[in-house]
């Protein structure tokens, strides 16, 4: 059976964006698949974090994975920091990382643009990712659009090792999926719609209240031709909506284009609206039968311990391939 690994970073409460190109995927694929879904709250804190939120953003994200459908019976679910290999694999991995290929990472250039003081775990973040990764031998890691770079990283430091010490790392595929893998904000769509995003109108969260939802699909900048069309180019707003619109629904684009066909933006976005409200309700109700019960708690302790079992594996060997520790002198 092939593994799937995949995390999220509890930096905020998740997007709808972070929905559709990743946790919505997620579930499809714990029948036939070894799934691990982590919290990856060490990533969080290469930028600053208030501590409190980051403690309620981690539970609130652990529920967020079991409202969506992850089941704890097929997959594994944790939080990073509480399986210490993650750090220790990081570590290695982040010494045979080179200064020059870190410092490529769009991710990292995007937020430490005008920063005056970058941590140096924000440029260091893709060998912890290659870690996360690398640790339970993942064959596919289903992603959105934006941390393919960061896939391509991990494939890299993976055949630099094997190479270098010991054939030791299962070299892992990107999966992105081929609609909504770049969810774009409602307020600039040419940027992708993030959950740190300042201006709260850019994204929808999973946890919006369904008036909100319709408020912010409503002030949804779109363009002036009236037009419900596909044209990414040229109409990058409605087309980001028809995105949305279509996963949401189930319709394709062109049924979609067919249905609003000679009707205002004002009907298109209120389609829009309902469909998002469909698919985030049912969500929401079980979210807040879960987020204050003792099974979280529970789960999430399995969850560590199972795949720390993987985890300390494969630390062993990284550390035996490249010379740590010692072995005992036999008496
Ligand atoms: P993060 O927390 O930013 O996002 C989690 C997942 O959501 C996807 N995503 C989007 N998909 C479509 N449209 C968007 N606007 C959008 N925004 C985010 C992301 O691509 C991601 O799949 N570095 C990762 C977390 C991570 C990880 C890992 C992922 C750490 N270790 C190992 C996979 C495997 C991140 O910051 O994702």
């Amino acid at each position: 059976m092939q593994t799937i690994f995949s995390g999220i970073q509890p930096s905020g409460t998740l997007t709808l964006g972070n929905y559709l190109g990743a946790l919505k995927h997620f579930t499809k694929l714990q029948d036939d698949h070894d799934c691990y879904f982590c919290i990856v709250d060490e990533h969080a804190i290469t930028v600053p974090q208030d501590r409190l939120k980051l403690r309620n953003n981690i539970r609130s994200l652990a529920a967020l994975y079991l409202a969506s459908g992850i089941d704890p019976d097929k997959s594994t679910l944790f939080i990073q920091s509480e399986v210490p290999a993650h750090t220790q694999l990081g570590w290695i991995l982040q010494s045979i990382s080179y200064m020059g290929e870190l410092e490529r990472m769009t991710q990292f250039k995007d937020k430490s643009k005008g920063k005056e003081a970058v941590s140096s775990g924000l440029l260091t973040y893709p060998s912890l990712m290659a870690a996360d990764i690398l640790l339970y031998n993942t064959d596919i890691v289903p992603v959105g659009d934006d941390q393919k770079q960061h896939l391509e990283l991990t494939r890299d430091l993976a055949h630099r090792f094997n190479n270098r010490y010991n054939d030791i790392f299962t070299i892992p595929e990107v999966s992105i999926p081929k609609v909504g893998a770049r969810i774009m904000s409602l307020q600039d769509p040419l940027k992708k719609m993030s959950k740190s995003d300042s201006n709260e109108k850019g994204f929808i969260s999973m946890l919006d209240e369904p008036n909100k939802i319709e408020k912010k699909i409503k002030s949804a900048v779109t363009d002036s031709d009236g037009v419900v069309k596909y044209d990414k180019e040229n109409k990058a707003g409605v087309s980001n909506l028809l995105t949305i619109h279509s996963i949401c629904s189930g319709e394709s684009i062109q049924e979609l284009e067919a249905k609003y066909e000679g009707k205002g933006y004002g009907e298109f976005k209120q389609g829009t609206a309902d469909a998002v409200i469909e698919v985030l309700k049912p969500i929401q109700d079980k979210y807040n039968a879960l987020i204050n019960s003792d099974e979280l708690d529970q789960i999430l302790d399995n969850g560590a311990e199972k795949a720390s079992i993987t985890a300390n594996r494969t630390v062993v060997k990284a550390k035996k391939a490249i010379g740590l520790g010692r072995v005992k002198k036999k008496k």
